[in-house]
């Protein structure tokens, strides 16, 4: 039963049993694999969203009806693409990343799963990025797995360009185990994040393997501009 060591995870969960859930939760197509696997045939690091963390993006799109979603920090398109898919077809993914070979590969993930009409890729920094598409908004639902440094900055982007409900979703919440480090700037960032989070929205942290924030932006809150 639940003891200290089962609540974190470290009792029941196993690969093979992970393994399982996501081929049954989250099945792959062709698209899905290509995205996940494109790190293998490029140069663009192996960190994407494991399946059925991108099957939970796609689910929680769709509960909030989403019609406008922010990713900041694109990759190869693989969380992009769950993302896409969960919009309908007058919907649009605003995905932004400051690498170039990120948005060329995410470009193919994108048209190999056949959602390119929803997406536009930003290719910009982050802040620079949202800059450019804050006329766009209000968005329903920013989903951030870009800097963690600037998870902040983020954050509060988010409460000030979602629309009252809708939802901010951060990847990497536990700061790869760093979160609580009293001298490091970005664990600093991140927990300005989660207490923003708090601040703002109705928020959660569900424990994925690095922790995936989650919070619905409450009505009429009034957000300094600092
Ligand atoms: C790293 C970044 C991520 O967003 C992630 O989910 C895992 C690892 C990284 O920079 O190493
Ligand atoms: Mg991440």
């Amino acid at each position: 039963m639940a003891d200290v060591d089962s609540r974190v995870g470290k009792t029941y969960a196993t690969h093979e049993i992970l393994q399982w859930m996501a081929e049954v939760h989250a099945p792959h197509d062709e698209a899905l694999d290509l995205a996940f696997t494109a790190p293998l045939r490029t140069s663009l690091p192996a960190i994407q969203l494991g399946p059925s963390e991108g099957k939970l993006l796609a689910l929680l799109v769709r509960l909030t009806s989403a019609k406008k979603v922010v990713e900041v920090g694109t990759l190869a398109g693989y969380s992009g693409l769950w993302i896409a898919r969960a919009l309908p077809e007058s919907g649009k993914l605003y995905t932004i990343d400051h690498s170039e070979e990120a948005c060329r590969v995410a470009r193919s993930s994108f048209e190999a799963g056949g959602v390119s009409e929803r997406v536009r890729i930003v290719h910009a920094d982050g802040p620079a990025g949202l800059e450019a598409i804050a006329a766009e908004g209000p968005f329903d639902v920013m989903f951030v797995d870009a800097d963690k440094a600037r998870y902040d900055v983020y954050g509060r982007w988010a409460a000030q360009n979602l629309r009252p409900g809708g939802l901010l979703i951060g990847d990497n919440a536990f700061f790869f185990g760093n979160l609580l480090e009293p001298n490091n700037a970005a664990a600093h960032a991140m927990r300005g994040f989660h207490a923003d989070m708090a601040r703002f929205f109705d928020s959660v942290c569900i424990p994925t393997p690095d922790g995936m924030a989650v919070g619905i932006l409450r009505d009429s809150v009034a957000v300094p501009l600092d």
